[in-house]
């Protein structure tokens, strides 16, 4: 049988999720010493770890070409639509938040508001409860920029120690939700490999409570 193709978020949560495996037992050796190579095997585990961007796990785990995924419930938020999300890893924790120049109040005024985010969806749907009309500029990274640029009014972004708003002169504004780490599944390898998939997250749950 072909191993469980694991899809795995390159930077940011790659150091944990490669310690939550080793913690299992996986001999994450090759993992560990890449170099550039992108699919890595784990010896005697019949699985295969795949390194992606954030959102191309979640392309790879909607295609079915990998099986499980590890990546953050941001991602998930801003791109996610058909698989499972089974367990919550408890690393990679930060939060989504609305955030703007210090002192400067953002709820005022009759203009819509100007929004910077590289995550577009989650900022429509954060004002669209509130029933605010906002203008949304999507940026793809350091969003703290577009305020001190005078761009946008503020952005939605995710917050983790608050090092990059405090060195830069913002704060938060308003917390918008908590965010960690997810597993997901594909839909039909669940029914497929139940068996491995099931015995897997067994797994992941006891290492999980000896943390
Ligand atoms: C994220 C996020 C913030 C920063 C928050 O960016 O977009 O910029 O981290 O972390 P902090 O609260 O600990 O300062 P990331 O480092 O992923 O890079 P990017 O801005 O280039 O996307």
């Amino acid at each position: 049988m072909k191993p469980l193709r694991i899809a795995l978020t390159k930077g940011r949560l790659e150091k944990d999720t490669v310690g939550l495996f080793e913690k299992i037992g996986f001999d994450c050796s090759q993992v560990r010493d890449k170099g550039r190579k992108l699919i890595l095997p784990v010896p005697d585990a019949g699985i295969e770890i795949v390194l992606a961007k954030a959102a191309d796990v979640i392309t790879y785990i909607e295609h079915g070409v990998c099986d499980v995924g590890v990546v953050g419930k941001d991602t998930i938020m801003e791109n996610g639509h058909s698989f499972y999300e089974v367990l919550d890893l408890g690393f990679g924790r930060c939060r989504f938040a609305l955030a703007g120049p210090k002192d400067k109040p953002f709820y005022t005024g009759y203009t819509a508001k100007c929004i910077a985010t590289k995550y577009p969806k989650v900022a429509r749907e954060f004002f669209e409860r509130k029933g605010m009309d906002v203008e949304i500029i999507k940026i793809e990274g350091s969003v703290e920029l577009a305020p001190l640029l005078g761009l946008s009014d503020a952005i939605v972004d995710i917050v983790e120690t608050g090092s990059t708003l405090r060195e830069n002169g913002l704060e938060v504004i308003e917390e918008i939700c908590p965010i960690s780490a997810r597993m997901i599944i594909n839909i039909a390898s669940m029914k497929l490999r139940k068996t491995e998939i099931e015995s897997l997250m067994g797994k992941i749950e006891a290492a999980k409570e000896t943390v």
